[in-house]
């Protein structure tokens, strides 16, 4: 259980060619453009509004502020491991190096939180967009096909869909965007750069058209004052905003699943990582601030689409459709980043042996994981299909904080056994900022509800069972073990 793959082994077996290989065929650019693609989404375009109307008031920018900097302790920890040990696996594959097997298979097994989950919870709110698009020009879809059996759908007009079946929308994107992974990663990498460009320069013309508008009167107070329960207002609704809004950044630690297809990733790495994350951080404080500036905060309440109905104070309406097109075309490369991610780690765990051959199988044509991306087009329509949104995001939430406080513990254990390794990108003050890290993750862990411990509870119990009965009799990692925990 407590065997561990050295650097050398795991550089040697990312560096082999062939068939069966990965390919190198992405930039610095495309490494950022990779981290965009996963961070903008449904955090931005969905929970700001519900962050200041219900925790932050204007101060939603303090609390974007507050979760970036959670999220560069992890970050900064992630360039570190994605820069010495740039293979496909991420957080999984760092683990296996610094604290063996068995933590390995649960960060791994833990990632299918993040990205398959997270690539469901998003085409979910893509599949709300479309609804309220459709909607606005008195086009409709039956609304068994388009909701959950649990959930209610409240449109921008106000009709409710109480309950559906199934949401067929949301399957049909993961299905389409699934069938482009498997095509190709350069392929994958063009169509989301060019969302990517899509919507950034939403996001600007949101904050260059929208902030001639801002009505100052909003802004008084910006630190709305507490109302005497905990999280609403006040500093201590800045920080569960930050909770909140924590859902905003996720995504940036996906590029580093890309390690093994970048053509220079000492390098590449932490621009990658570290890139997309201040950009976005810009971007959100910028687009919050906008965002408040034009409608008051109160007026967001339980509006799923805020941007749309703050843009509307604008009166550039004919610019509407436009900025709900490029929202749209937003959350599909969200999707499509955590569909890759997720393929990346299934395929590196099926390479040492932990997961079925079945998920390392590469295309002879595509040089894709072809199989464990037909498997997770099932397994993320499944949940996507037919799960609620929130316990989709609250899943994704404590999934990746967990994945995130396990890499900044690997940063402190590996300095420690391996002081004197080549790190091309070096964690600055560390153990503070590792510590910093776990200790950010933790407290965002506690302040999410008690039943996403429950899932992650089961969700853990059931990888332990397979981990017990398939991968420590099928890991390839005893049979050539070169380390050994002392
Ligand atoms: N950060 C991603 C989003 O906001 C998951 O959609």
């Amino acid at each position: 259980m407590f065997h561990k793959k050295s650097i050398e082994q795991l550089l040697f077996e990312a560096g082999q060619s062939g068939e069966g290989a990965l390919k190198r065929s992405l930039s610095s650019w495309n490494l950022v453009a990779l981290g965009i693609g996963a961070i903008i989404g449904a955090g931005l375009f969905s929970l700001t509004g519900i962050a200041a109307a219900e925790n932050a008031g204007p101060a939603v920018t303090i609390s974007f502020v507050l979760a970036a900097v959670a999220c560069a302790f992890a970050g900064l920890c992630y360039a570190e491991f994605a820069s010495m040990i740039p293979v496909a696996g991420s957080a999984y594959t760092y683990s296996y190096a610094t604290m063996g097997e068995f933590v390995a298979w649960i960060i791994g097994w833990d990632l299918v939180l993040e990205y398959a989950l997270g690539a469901a919870t998003v085409s979910v709110s893509w599949s709300r967009y479309l609804l309220e698009f459709l909607h606005k020009y008195d086009m409709s879809l039956p609304h068994e096909l388009v909701a959950s059996p649990w959930e209610s759908v409240k449109l921008g007009d106000g009709t409710i869909i109480e309950g559906g079946m199934i949401n067929l929308p949301a399957i049909i994107i993961v299905m389409l965007l699934s069938l482009v992974l498997i095509r190709g990663t350069k392929e994958s990498a063009t169509m989301n750069n060019i969302l990517v460009i899509l919507k950034v320069a939403v996001v600007l013309i949101f904050i260059a058209l929208g902030w001639s508008h801002i009505n100052p009167a909003n802004y008084d107070p910006y630190i709305p004052e507490n109302t005497g329960v905990f999280h609403q207002y006040g500093w201590t609704g800045i920080s569960t905003g930050a909770a909140v809004v924590f859902f905003a950044f996720i995504g940036f630690d996906a590029v580093s699943t890309a390690a093994q297809e970048a053509k220079n990733p000492q390098k590449g790495m932490p621009i990658g990582i570290l890139g997309s994350l201040v950009v976005c951080t810009i971007l959100y404080v910028l687009f919050a601030h906008v965002m408040t500036g034009l409608v008051n905060y109160k007026d967001f309440a339980g509006d799923a689409k805020p941007a749309a109905t703050a843009f509307a104070v604008t009166g550039y309406s004919f610019l509407q459709d436009a900025l709900i097109i490029a929202i749209l075309a937003g959350y599909t490369s969200v999707i499509l980043v955590m569909l890759m991610g997720q393929s990346r780690v299934f395929y590196t765990m099926a390479k040492d042996g932990l997961l079925p051959k079945f998920f390392s199988a590469v295309h002879p044509k595509f040089s894709t994981p072809w199989k464990t991306n037909i498997f997770f087009m099932f397994f993320v329509s499944i949940f996507a299909g037919f799960v609620p949104v929130a316990d989709l995001g609250h899943m994704v939430s404590i999934g990746t904080l967990f994945a995130f406080a396990l890499v900044c513990l690997g940063v402190m254990v590996m300095r420690k056994k391996l002081p004197h390794a080549v790190r091309p990108f070096r964690t600055p003050l560390v153990p503070l900022v590792p510590i910093l890290g776990i200790v950010v993750c933790v407290y965002l862990m506690y302040s999410l509800p008690g039943e996403s411990w429950v899932r992650l509870f089961i969700w853990m119990a059931l990888g332990v069972a397979i981990y017990m009965f398939y991968g420590r009799k099928h890991s390839k990692v005893r049979e050539v073990i070169d380390e050994k925990i002392q």
